[in-house]
């Protein structure tokens, strides 16, 4: 049954790298990711954010030696009632309430598979002065001194990001019936994705099964950048010495991507938006979509 969660956007995604200093020359200076101030007390995080504001947030391991996994944040319409609905679900591994900085809340929980999702207010509820050096350390006094990215591409959002999970029906019980994250038609090719998307049209891909991962990790999880112009931003990554692997695909919607790897291995894509508001494709409950009449 729905619940009463309203999803607005994805607030930030979390990678994890080994070191900023190799991380911030792929995602700030080719990517073009803008280094922010930190509104955590912990000092391995760099945050960046896109264009749109929405955050990238680097985590080193904390403890020098293990490295975390990646996650992604919900932005909740009203938080209060998002805490409540997610402490009166069946998902149990729910982390206590914590306040940021600039008084942004978060709280997490487990998927069914172990992916550890966030949820959040809005950032920036109360005014910061924390200032940040190049490499995103921040304080609370002195100057703020990040430096402005030299790169050719701009990341606009978060287009979509993908995540892995075992069992569709089950795991359709988080994202679609208590997240109430709408199932469309997916653009690809197969059944092994299922498409779920936000109110601001960024995306949510449920990779099912992990399995069906291809040799050059064609569906590993991943988080997907949005550009504008995939040949330019292409030409770009080709200049920086960024391996492309494979090619530029193009989707059923128009979406046009490809895929690279940061320094860590982590799997990125760099995709345009898509315009599926008349996709002929049709989808049933748990994402299994079709295309006159046959299932793809
Ligand atoms: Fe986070
Ligand atoms: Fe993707």
């Amino acid at each position: 049954m729905p619940s009463n969660i309203r999803i607005k956007t994805i607030n930030h995604v979390g990678i994890p790298v080994w070191d900023r200093r190799v991380s911030l020359k792929f995602y700030r200076d080719v990517l073009g990711l803008q280094v922010i101030p930190s509104m955590v007390d912990s000092p391995n995080i760099v945050w960046t954010k896109t264009l749109d504001g929405t955050m990238v947030h680097l985590i080193e391991p904390s403890d020098g030696e293990t490295l975390g996994s990646p996650h992604v944040a919900f932005e909740v319409e009203d938080f209060d009632v998002a805490v409540e609905a997610l402490r009166g679900s069946s998902f149990t591994n729910i982390s206590d309430i914590s306040v940021m900085l600039d008084g942004q809340g978060k709280i997490f929980i487990d998927d069914i598979d172990g992916n550890r999702l966030e949820f959040t207010t809005a950032s920036g509820l109360r005014p910061s002065y924390r200032v940040a050096d190049a490499l995103g350390y921040t304080t609370e006094t002195g100057e703020n001194i990040v430096v402005d990215s030299p790169a050719k591409i701009q990341v606009r959002t978060v287009n979509h990001v993908g995540i892995a999970i075992n069992h569709r029906p089950a795991s359709m019980t988080m994202y679609r019936d208590l997240l109430n994250i709408d199932v469309i038609p997916h653009q690809v090719s197969g059944n092994t994705l299922a498409w779920t998307e936000l109110p601001d049209d960024s995306m949510v891909h449920l990779i099912d099964p992990p399995e069906s991962i291809g040799d050059r990790g064609d569906t590993r999880p991943h988080v997907a950048f949005e550009v504008a112009d995939i040949i330019a931003t292409a030409e770009a990554l080709i200049e920086a010495d960024i391996e492309i692997v494979g090619s530029i695909g193009t989707r059923a919607d128009g979406q046009q991507a490809l895929f690279i790897y940061d320094p860590d291995g982590n799997r990125i894509e760099i995709a345009t938006r898509g315009d599926h508001s008349n996709t002929p494709r049709a989808v049933d409950e748990n994402g299994y979509t079709s295309e006159n009449g046959d299932l793809l």
